[in-house]
C-alpha cells in the first residue's frame, strides 16, 4: 500500500525505535529501571526509544516542534507543528515481560491532530491514521463497531493504582457500568485500548488523567476509523486527558453514565 511521505517518514521512525525496545525487552536487569514516583517507572528503553524517535522526526521535519513523555517539549522553528510522542507506552507491561507495549507519535498542526502511528514491536501491529485518509492496521482498513446497545458491548478502560488517580470516583464508575455491560477489560496501554477501539475489538474506552502523548496518535486513528471521541465533561481531551470513546451512539452512552460521576 501507498503512504503519504509523512506516514513513511512515521513508520521509519517507529520501526527504528521499535527494534530497539525490542532488543531491550526482557533485559529488564540492564534497563535501570528508576520510578519518577510512586509505580511510575522509566527505564533506558523510554530514553533510548524517545530520542530515536526525535532525532529520526526532526532530521525528516527540520523545525517541528516535539513533545516527548520523558524529555518534555522540545520547541522548533516551525511554531504550527508539534509531533507528541509517547515513546513506549505500557511501560509496566514492558517490564513485567508482557508483549503489550506500543511506541505512539501524533502530529498536531495548530490545534488540530493530522496523523497519528502506533506501533506495537512484539506483535508488529502498525496502526496508522491520517485526517481524512482513513485509519489500517497492517494496510487493512479500520473501523469501529457497529454495536450500539451496551449490553452487547466489551469496553476497556483505564484503571487508577498506587500513586495515580482517585479510587473513590474509579469505584463509582464500575458500580454504575459493570452491570450494564456485556464486560470491561484493562490492558494496560492507553494507545493499544484506542487502537482497539479503532478496529472494533472494543466497543468504547474511557480513562481519566491521561496526558496528550498517551491519546495524540489513537484520537486521530478512532476519529478516521468513524469513531467519536472526547472529554467526559465536553472539553478539550487533549488538555484534560480524560477521555471517552466508541460509536457516535456508544461514546454517548458511555459519556452520559461517567459524566454525573465527576
Ligand atoms: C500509561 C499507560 C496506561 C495508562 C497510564 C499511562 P506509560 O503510560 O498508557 O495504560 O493507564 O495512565 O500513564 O507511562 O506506560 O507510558
Ligand atoms: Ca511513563
Ligand atoms: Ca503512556
Ligand atoms: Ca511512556
Amino acid at each position: 500500500m501507498l503512504h503519504s511521505a509523512l506516514i513513511n517518514v512515521m513508520v521509519k521512525a517507529a520501526r527504528r525505535a521499535g527494534r530497539s525496545l525490542k532488543r531491550d525487552f526482557g533485559e529488564v536487569e540492564n534497563l535501570q529501571v528508576s520510578m519518577k514516583g510512586p509505580a511510575n517507572f522509566v527505564t533506558l528503553a523510554d530514553k533510548r526509544a524517545e530520542e530515536m524517535l526525535y532525532e529520526d522526526l526532526t532530521k525528516a521535519r527540520p523545525g517541528y516542534g516535539f513533545l516527548g513523555e520523558e524529555g518534555g517539549i522540545r520547541e522548533g522553528a516551525d511554531k504550527s507543528h508539534t509531533w507528541i510522542v509517547d515513546p513506549l507506552d505500557g511501560t509496566t507491561n514492558f517490564l513485567h515481560g508482557i508483549p503489550h507495549f506500543a511506541i505512539s507519535i501524533g502530529l498536531q498542526r495548530d490545534d488540530t491532530l493530522i496523523a497519528g502511528l502506533i506501533y506495537n514491536p512484539a506483535t508488529e501491529d502498525l496502526y496508522i491514521a491520517e485526517r481524512g485518509k482513513g485509519a489500517f492496521v497492517n494496510d487493512k482498513r479500520l473501523r469501529v463497531a457497529g454495536r450500539n446497545q451496551l449490553h452487547d458491548c466489551v469496553i476497556a478502560c483505564g484503571l487508577p493504582h498506587l500513586g495515580r488517580g482517585d479510587f473513590a470516583l474509579n469505584q463509582r464508575e464500575m458500580a454504575a457500568l459493570q452491570p450494564k455491560v456485556a464486560g470491561l477489560r484493562r490492558f494496560g496501554t492507553a494507545s493499544l485500548d484506542l487502537a482497539a477501539v479503532a478496529g472494533g475489538r472494543f466497543d468504547g474506552f474511557w480513562e481519566r488523567n491521561l496526558s496528550p502523548w498517551d491519546v495524540a496518535a489513537g484520537i486521530v486513528m478512532v476519529r478516521e476509523a468513524g469513531g467519536t471521541v472526547g472529554d467526559i465533561h465536553g472539553g478539550d481531551v487533549l488538555k484534560t486527558g480524560n477521555i471517552v470513546c466508541g460509536n457516535e451512539t456508544i461514546h454517548a452512552e458511555l459519556a452520559k453514565i461517567l459524566k454525573p460521576l465527576g
